[in-house]
């Protein structure tokens, strides 16, 4: 199995600068308000399906409306949801270096990487340059705030590259310490925006877990959907591989990152050693009569 996103476990130290964790623990009126939440919860209840008070909350923490929020377990859930939804089969525009997450995430999701470097000694955005990718790219995934530059994209740039009305995440975990302080407008004028906020950064509570992601309610609704895709099918994608028109080792990758309870079939002749072995259910398909032999090679909407 391939392994998982994960950060390098390190001897106890007092501040863990390469996770942007708070220098100092929660204060005691935020530690006694969080304790005194948890006992007033009704351990023996189920939670909500659409954690519809937790998502009134974080709406009105961010002055957005509810039906456009969602929350997770830390704004890291609602990214990997939105990029599960968009990033599939399509190219995700990002800066580097960022977040190490993104690749990791693009990948499991089925995406490839649309990178621009940001160089030293000013890790500027080449702002044409930056504009010409995203022509090119399905989704765009910018941090600004950028982690770990600190970079910003100008408003210029943010308004070029939404107009273009592709669906585009910006990740706002830095948001408090940057410049674009009306999030509410820009997510008004662009519905094809989402932007995630997090509870980790300049609330210092990464423990706690909370994220949330706000966009317009139809994406919410498309984003919230994701997670229910219970079935996947690679059609005749043995063929594609058998041709060569896809590499056996990325197809082998993006199986074992899928997630354990999603039924995935491959369908096709010719499937290589490897995917059977990985595979818990391989059956053959064996000609009894085809419709081929009376000429008829293909049907539309059936085969092609
Ligand atoms: C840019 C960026 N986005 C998202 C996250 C995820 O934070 P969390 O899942 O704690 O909200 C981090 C964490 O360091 C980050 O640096």
């Amino acid at each position: 199995m391939s392994t998982g996103y994960s950060r390098p476990e390190v001897a106890p130290a007092p501040l863990r600068l390469d996770l942007n964790e708070a220098p100092w623990d929660a204060d005691e009126a935020f530690r006694k308000l969080f304790l005194s939440f948890l006992e007033r919860v009704e351990l023996r209840r189920y939670p909500p399906m659409d954690a519809r008070p937790a998502r009134e909350a974080a709406a009105r923490l961010y002055g957005w409306q509810v039906e456009g929020t969602l929350v997770g377990n830390g704004s890291n859930e609602v990214l990997a949801a939105a990029l599960a939804t968009f990033a599939a089969g399509g190219k995700v525009l990002t800066l580097w270096p960022s977040f190490s997450i993104y690749p990791w995430l693009i990948r499991r999701a089925g995406g490839s990487e649309l990178r621009l470097w940001l160089k030293p000694p000013d890790f500027a955005v080449a702002e044409d340059e930056f504009f010409s990718l995203a022509q090119d790219a399905d989704l765009l995934l910018v941090c600004s705030p950028n982690n770990p530059t600190g970079g910003e994209l100008s408003p210029a740039l943010w308004r070029r590259l939404l107009s273009l009305g592709k669906p585009t995440i910006w990740d706002g975990a830095y948001w408090e310490f940057g410049s674009d302080g009306d999030m509410r407008s820009w997510l008004t004028e662009f519905p094809n925006l989402m932007v995630t906020r997090t509870l980790s950064k300049v609330w210092g509570v990464a423990g706690v877990r909370a994220g949330c992601l706000c966009t317009s309610p139809e994406l919410a609704k498309r984003v919230a959907a994701e997670g229910e895709h219970g079935m996947l099918i690679l059609d005749e994608i043995n063929v594609a591989m058998d041709y060569g028109l896809l590499p056996v080792g990325e197809v082998l990758e993006f199986l074992r990152s899928c997630p354990r309870e999603m039924e995935v079939v491959c369908t096709g002749r010719y499937a290589p050693p490897e995917l059977i072995e990985l595979a818990d259910l391989v059956s053959e398909v064996r000609e009894i009569k085809h419709h081929y032999r009376q000429g008829v090679q293909m049907r539309q909407g059936i085969e092609y």
